[in-house]
Order: C-alpha cells, then structure tokens, then sequence
C-alpha cells in the first residue's frame, strides 16, 4: 500500500515511527510538511526525514509544497493529519478534495474538514469509489467511530456523553493531584505533543465541541455545526475550586454531551463523584454511549498523543487495505 502522509508533527511522526517499527509493508511515496516536501515513488527513507525534522529542519524540499504532493505524487491514501482550523478547514479540505477527485482514499486526524465538510467529502468518496476515514478524529486511540458504526449498528443511541479533550483531562488531573497551576499544566500538556497546534481549542471547550459535531453529523445523523454547542471551557477554573470539589470526594472533569432526541449538544466542567466511570485520569478519554439494544458502554483510552493516535490512522489504513486496495 503506498501512501501519501501530509503533516510531520506529533501525529504524523507517530505514524511514520509507527510504519517503521512495524514493518506493515506501507511505502511512503509522497511526504510534506508546512514548509517542504518529497515525491519518491520508489519509496521515501522515513528514518531520514525524521531525522531532518528532529533537528530543527524542513523534511523535504522547499521547492515541493503539500498541493505538488497530492496532486502529483502515486499512491493509494492520503493519509492527512495537519493541525485543525475549525474556522475554514484549509488548507486539508482542499487537499482531501483533489484526493478524492484523483480517486484516492483519505484518512484523516484533522477535524476541520470533517466536522465543517463531511456530506461533500463523503458524497465525492461514493462518486469516486475510495473511503473516507476518520477514526482518529475523536477520542485518539478510542475506536469510537467503529465502535458505533460497526459494533453497535442496528441500535438506537439515546445519549452519548464523556471526556472529549485528553489536554483538559490532563490538566485538570495535574492540579488536583499536584497542586499545579492551570498555566503550569497547559505547559507541560503542550510540551508532550497532547495539546493543539493552537491550545485554545483545547481549553475553551472548542476541540472536545468539534469532536461532538463530527459524532453528531457522521454516526448519529444529526445536522449540527460548532455554533448550536453550547460550550463552556476550563479557562477560568481555579485550585480553589478543584480543591472544594475534592472536599465532597468530587472531582471536575470537561463533560461533552450528545442527546440527539433533543437536539442537545454541550460541553462544560462539571463536578463529578471520583467513583463515577467519566473520572479518567491524565490523558485519558471516556464515553458512555446509551443504546436501546446494547444497553450502556463506557469506552476509556488514551484521547491524545502521537503514537496513540496514531494507532487510529493505521487501524483505518488497514481496513482499507484489507477491503480495497489491490495488490498490497
Ligand atoms: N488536543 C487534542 C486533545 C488531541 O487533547 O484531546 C486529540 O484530538
């Protein structure tokens, strides 16, 4: 299978360690950052371009940009996983696009274009024959997409409600456990990749309101956009305040809730008995999905981190490959 990997920040050195280290028989032929990039269809030297980036440089050619590669380059996937801008979803909207239109699979990290262009991207992938995946847009290794399309087909969910945001999840777990200020623990959550390219989507509520509205437009048939969110950050919590929470054995986590029935969509802190299965820890994420015939599941797992999410990128490039792509 060869794929075309767009974006070598946390996630995309994730997936190209992830390649190497697995020997899954993926052959990059087209590579590109912000600023570079390389077309080798006999395959790029990863190890190489890690390295080239490790230490402060472009990965590839500055005369090559990610529009050259994924019009020009031969592979199979697109496999795009630049920082979201929820605002316009560009430049990966229309890199997916010209994907989609060469008749190439996408699989995606990035949640502009899905949650602002999912019906267009999805129409333009049945028209051109190829798949549009997305696991690891929500919940990072959480197979929460499969997980309802697949496990839980055929049921009907109620309500869905969790820890969307492994950035706030972490931070919130660094100041009640280590007294940390909420400066200190966005630092260090920045520092270990977790965080967006732009932080304030993680803690003004914006990141875990863009996880709902792709859940909401993708498996729960809903028509939602990021504006009918009613959201609440954690911009403005205190130790104070995760101290009193601590003295009723509560704790506060960032709480995204989906009820389709009423249309209802939020995310806001809430304080939450320590026992209750939603208290996760660090990184991780956790939803319960209420359907009638399954009952209640809580799915718990890392929501953030390089090699975590990209374990959802490969996990949608081998079913691809399981179910499309000839000869690989
Ligand atoms: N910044 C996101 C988070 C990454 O912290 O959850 C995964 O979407």
């Amino acid at each position: 299978m060869r794929i075309a990997l767009l974006g070598l920040g946390s996630v995309g050195r994730g997936i190209a360690r992830t390649i190497l280290a697995k020997n899954l028989d993926i052959t990059v032929t087209g590579l590109a950052d912000s600023r570079s990039g390389i077309i080798d269809a006999g395959g790029i030297d990863l190890l190489a371009a890690l390295a080239r980036k490790e230490a402060g440089g472009p990965c590839g050619s500055p005369g090559v940009s990610p529009a050259d590669v994924v019009a020009k380059a031969d592979y199979d996937v697109l496999v795009e996983v630049t920082p979201t801008n929820v605002k316009t979803a560009e430049p990966a909207l229309g890199h997916m696009r010209t994907a989609l239109r060469r008749g190439k699979h996408v699989v995606t990290s990035n949640k502009g274009p899905i949650a602002l262009a999912y019906p267009e991207l999805r129409a333009l992938a049945e028209a051109n024959g190829v798949f549009l995946k997305y696991e690891a847009t929500v919940c990072g290794a959480i197979p929460l997409i499969h997980g309802i399309t697949e496990g839980l087909a055929g049921n009907t969910i109620s309500r869905l409600s969790g820890v969307f945001n492994g950035t706030c999840n972490y931070i919130l777990t660094r100041m009640a456990a280590e007294g940390l200020t909420y400066e200190q623990a966005l630092a260090e959550a920045r520092e270990l990749g977790y965080a967006e390219a732009d932080p304030t989507y993680d803690v003004e509520g914006i990141d875990a309101g863009v996880k709902l509205v792709i859940l909401a437009n993708t498996v729960l048939d809903m028509h939602a956009t990021l504006d009918d969110v009613e959201r609440t950050g954690i911009t403005l919590l205190t130790p104070d305040a995760l101290e009193l929470a601590e003295d009723q054995d509560c704790t506060i986590r960032l709480i995204g809730e989906i009820i389709p029935g009423a249309g209802v969509l939020r995310v806001s802190p809430r304080i939450i008995p320590k026992a209750h299965p939603l208290v996760v820890e660090g990184t991780l994420n956790a939803v319960t999905v209420e359907a009638d015939l399954a009952g209640d599941l809580t799915f718990i797992g890392k929501g953030a981190g390089s090699i975590e999410t990209a374990s959802a990128v490969i996990g949608d490039l081998l079913y691809i490959r399981e179910r499309h792509v000839q000869g690989s």
